[in-house]
């Protein structure tokens, strides 16, 4: 297990993705051994308020000029998000990271994969997906979104599926943009027409990953979905964050977690 480190980080850039999302790339002196499926604790304000760092899924690391840069990609939902959107440029944040247990990318990288994101869900899927696209292991992306303009990368995840010959399949509720419904639907309709995937990398809103779960379960396709319980310590100690699992067992899902097999998740997560 990787030791996770508070580590100062100072914000250095913001690109805008959509009208509620955008991307922060955070400076750090070392490189954040961050395997994608992990999140960090990231502070969202100066001095105590708000108290509560919040947890964020890492995007990305990769190297930027003599030190090295974290992405993270955010939707604006409340307090501290807000924060992060309007903080200004060279401001130091603390980050405590890398937290949880990611995806397996070796057992990923072993068949063809599908991932699957469904808005905000992005940033643990985009970091999977760039790192399959380095090591040459096919897959194919999923990425939904309610609306057009709230798909986000939709250049990124076409390089990564094209570079290793997948497809990139875009989905919105509105049918404002690709095919019309949910990416879930897409997914086992072409399942179901003989395209076929070993295991199914995702993360996005609960009711994607019920539904993905619950196909998943019914076809025999080993499913890592990363859940987004409320978390307020990140490390274990609030056990605000505790998910049922098949076997009877409540764990916090800051540590056993945040990537789960869906078999191995209680019946709540495939109504
Ligand atoms: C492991 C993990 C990884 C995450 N990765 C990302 C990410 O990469 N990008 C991103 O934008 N967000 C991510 N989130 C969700 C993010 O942590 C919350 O959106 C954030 O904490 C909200 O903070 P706030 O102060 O802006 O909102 P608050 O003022 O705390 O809350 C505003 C509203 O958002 C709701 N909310 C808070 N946390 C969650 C949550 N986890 N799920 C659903 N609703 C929530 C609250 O109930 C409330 O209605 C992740 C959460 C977890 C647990
Ligand atoms: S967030 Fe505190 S135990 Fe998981």
């Amino acid at each position: 297990m990787i030791a996770r480190r508070d580590v100062p980080a100072r914000l250095v850039e913001r690109r805008e993705l959509s009208p509620t999302c955008f991307s922060l790339l955070l400076a750090t002196m070392e490189r954040l051994p961050a395997e994608p499926g992990q999140f960090g604790m990231l502070s969202c304000g100066q001095g105590l308020d708000p108290l509560l760092r919040r947890p964020f899924s890492v995007a990305g690391v990769r190297p930027l000029g003599s030190g090295w840069g974290v992405e993270l990609l955010v939707k604006e939902v409340g307090r501290g998000t807000a924060w992060l959107r309007r903080a200004p440029l060279g401001t130091i944040l603390e980050l405590l990271a890398p937290l949880g247990h990611g995806f397996n990318l070796e057992a990923a990288a072993s068949t063809r994969a599908a991932l699957v994101a469904g808005g905000i869900g992005l940033p643990p899927v985009l970091f999977a997906a760039e790192r399959l696209a380095e090591t040459g292991a096919p897959f194919d992306l999923f990425l939904g979104a309610a609306t057009g303009d709230e798909l986000l990368e939709i250049k990124r995840c076409r390089a990564a599926a094209g570079a290793v010959g997948g497809k990139l399949v875009l989905c919105t509720d509105d049918g404002s943009v690709g095919e019309p419904g949910f990416v879930t639907t897409a997914l086992a309709r072409r399942f179901a027409a003989g395209q076929r995937w070993e295991r199914v990398l995702a993360c996005g809103p609960d009711p994607m990953l019920q539904a993905l779960a619950r196909w998943s379960v019914t076809e025999g396709v080993v499913a890592e979905l990363s859940l987004e319980e409320p978390m307020a310590c990140g490390v274990g100690v609030c056990l605000g964050c505790v998910v049922e699992l098949a076997d009877g067992r409540r764990v916090a899902s800051c540590k056993e977690g945040p990537v789960f097999e869906a078999a191995r998740l209680a019946a709540r997560w495939r109504p």
